[in-house]
């Protein structure tokens, strides 16, 4: 276990805001992960886990105790399964996969992040879920120190949602995630531009690695990278409204893009409503609006937490006046 105090968190979170905690607690085994929740239990300060820090965005120091993974590795469990480390860089996974022949994590590719987030936040891209391939997710639990295999089934999973991020929120340190893939290469291609993409680039039936490389270069085409410009991918989630409210919406926006959900819901792109009201490419101080997506905020160069978070909010006032709908932050705000 590492633990560093008064610690910086620039190189922890991807819009590249300075702030500092108290402590940052790094475990780097399921051992490791046991003593840092005995630490937590004999602590009352407050808590953060934390993954790559690409879906985060610090207003302030932080107060408190950072717990992050380092825990490594890629075991091949057989039968299509491998049982990765929640340390492990998500896309990592997903090159393992593409590599390795097992099939179905294709359209996942270059999502930032770590394999533990994808258990705790469901990450999504192109109609495709972790939960789509989540087995069980391994975690020691912070009040006992046990370590508990948890069934997906009792994630409770929904559209980047899952009991982590709810009621178990601070209750318990992911180790291990396992996956299931697949030895038979069924493409998801008809979300978004995919097909298109193909069909430019000549490739009518296309491999794993075809896949992958498409999008990733739709990604890259459409997404600052983190490096270059602070971000944290989509900021605002996509709302899902009752069939009437979309019906509502549909007559008076016929061109409004949207996807069905069930025969009750559909899900509306917030980057969509974003652009609608004119955002695209605005900025608020230092904050931004990145101008080939609207659903991402962008740090134009020593943005303080509280920019942004001011931009967010004169971004929500105005989708809700336009639409009547309130986008929510998926992107964490501590
Ligand atoms: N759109 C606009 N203007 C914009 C942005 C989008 O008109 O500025 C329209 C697009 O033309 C399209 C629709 O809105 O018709 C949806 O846009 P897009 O395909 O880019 O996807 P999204 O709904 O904005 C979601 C995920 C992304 C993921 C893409 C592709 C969420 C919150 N975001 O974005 O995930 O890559 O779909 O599957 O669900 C992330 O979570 O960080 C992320 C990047």
């Amino acid at each position: 276990m590492k633990e560093y105090l008064n610690y910086s968190l620039l190189s922890h979170n991807t819009f590249g805001v300075e702030a500092k905690c108290d402590r940052f607690l790094e475990f780097s085994s399921t051992a490791d992960a046991v003593e840092v929740a005995s630490q937590l239990r004999h602590s009352d300060s407050d808590l953060l886990i934390i993954g790559s820090g690409s879906n985060l965005l610090l207003t302030g120091d932080f107060k408190g105790i950072v717990v992050h993974s380092a825990i490594a590795g890629i075991e091949d469990l057989g039968h299509c399964q491998i049982k990765c480390g929640s340390g492990v860089l998500w896309d990592d996974v997903v090159d393992y996969c593409v590599n390795h022949n097992l099939y179905g994590a294709e359209n996942l590719s270059i999502i930032p992040g770590e394999v533990g987030a994808s258990a705790v936040q469901n990450i999504g891209a192109y109609g495709a879920e972790a939960s789509d391939l989540i087995v069980e997710v391994e975690a020691v639990e912070i009040s006992t120190g046990k370590v508990c295999l948890i069934p997906k089934s009792e994630c409770h999973y929904a559209y980047r949602q899952s009991r982590f991020k709810q009621e178990w929120r601070n209750k318990y340190l992911v180790t291990h995630v396992t996956y299931q893939l697949s030895d038979t290469f069924s493409p998801r291609l008809d979300y978004g531009n995919i097909r298109a993409k193909l069909a430019e680039k000549g490739i009518s039936n296309p491999s794993a690695a075809d896949l992958r490389q498409v999008v990733i270069d739709i990604r890259n085409a459409k997404l600052p990278d983190p490096k270059v410009q602070g971000n944290a991918g989509s900021f605002f989630m996509n709302p899902i409204v009752s069939r009437q409210t979309y019906e509502q919406l549909a007559e008076r926006y016929p061109a409004m893009p949207h996807y069905t959900i069930d025969a009750d819901h559909e899900k509306i792109p917030a980057g969509w409503m974003i652009d609608q009201c004119g955002w695209k490419g605005k900025a608020l101080g230092r904050a931004g609006v990145h101008d080939k997506q609207a659903l991402v905020l962008v740090n134009l160069g020593g943005a303080k937490g509280e920019d942004v978070v001011n931009l967010c909010n004169a971004i929500r006032k105005d989708v809700k006046t336009r639409f009547g709908i309130t986008i929510y932050p998926e992107v964490n705000i501590r």
